[in-house]
């Protein structure tokens, strides 16, 4: 899968995608991740990229023409299947749309700051916006990189089998059971007898149990 993120602040995505699984899903050729900077297609020598809102208001928004000539020259090397902008009124972000978007061989996502992107921009190159929450965030790519995160360790070959996708939590809508290492008793704290017993029905029982006590706990809206 190749993943192109545009961004005013390139520098911001440089560390959170260059370890650990994503890291191993880069070096296998599993995954390119590629961020442009949008001053490359500034309007003017300055690097302008964004400008005063129409109507007045405070911020500044970024402007049509960089993005579009951006998404242009990105796009003309081969289409993008989706063009995702990152934005906090997008829709809320989840494993089933990454489980989605990992089916897909090309995505370029659009990192907003300030005020957000003109309108028109959305209107008409945007295929879809998703938030990872409701909160703000002072610009896209901490955003993009989570997403990124969560897309790229469900492509085939990245995960091996012991720390495989299929039981992480939210993939059968139910939260993660508790785990434990060694030693099996710690200042007198005891590991749950039954992950000692060998017996892996009775391990997968309980593990399934838990998972259903600890969903219906924490996140009863996923029970329904
Ligand atoms: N940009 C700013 N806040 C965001 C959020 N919560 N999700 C996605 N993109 C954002």
């Amino acid at each position: 899968m190749d993943i192109h993120i545009l961004s005013v602040v390139p520098e911001l995505l440089e560390s959170p995608l260059q370890h650990s699984i994503m890291k191993r899903a880069q070096d296998k050729g599993l995954l390119t991740v590629q961020v442009h900077h949008l001053r490359q297609w500034a309007v003017n020598e300055y690097g302008q990229v964004d400008d005063y809102q129409f109507g007045g208001g405070a911020g500044m928004v970024m402007m049509c023409e960089p993005l579009a000539r951006a998404i242009e020259a990105l796009s003309a090397e081969k289409p993008f299947d989706e063009i995702i902008y990152l934005t906090p009124d997008g829709e809320r972000f989840n494993q089933q749309i990454a489980n989605g978007l990992s089916l897909k061989e090309r995505l370029l996502f659009i990192c907003g700051h300030y005020k957000g992107i003109d309108e028109r921009i959305r209107e008409h190159f945007v295929t879809r916006e998703l938030s990872i929450g409701d909160y703000v965030l002072s610009g896209g790519e901490l955003a993009a990189a989570v997403i990124t995160d969560a897309i790229g360790r469900l492509l085939p070959g990245v995960l091996n089998d012991e720390t495989s996708a299929l039981f992480d939590s939210f993939q059968d809508n139910l939260l993660a059971p508790p785990v434990y290492t060694r030693p099996d008793e710690f200042r007198g704290w005891k590991v749950p007898p039954v992950l000692l017993s060998g017996d892996h029905r009775k391990i997968e029982e309980w593990r399934h149990d838990q998972a259903l006590k600890r969903t219906e706990q924490r996140r009863p809206d996923l029970m329904d």
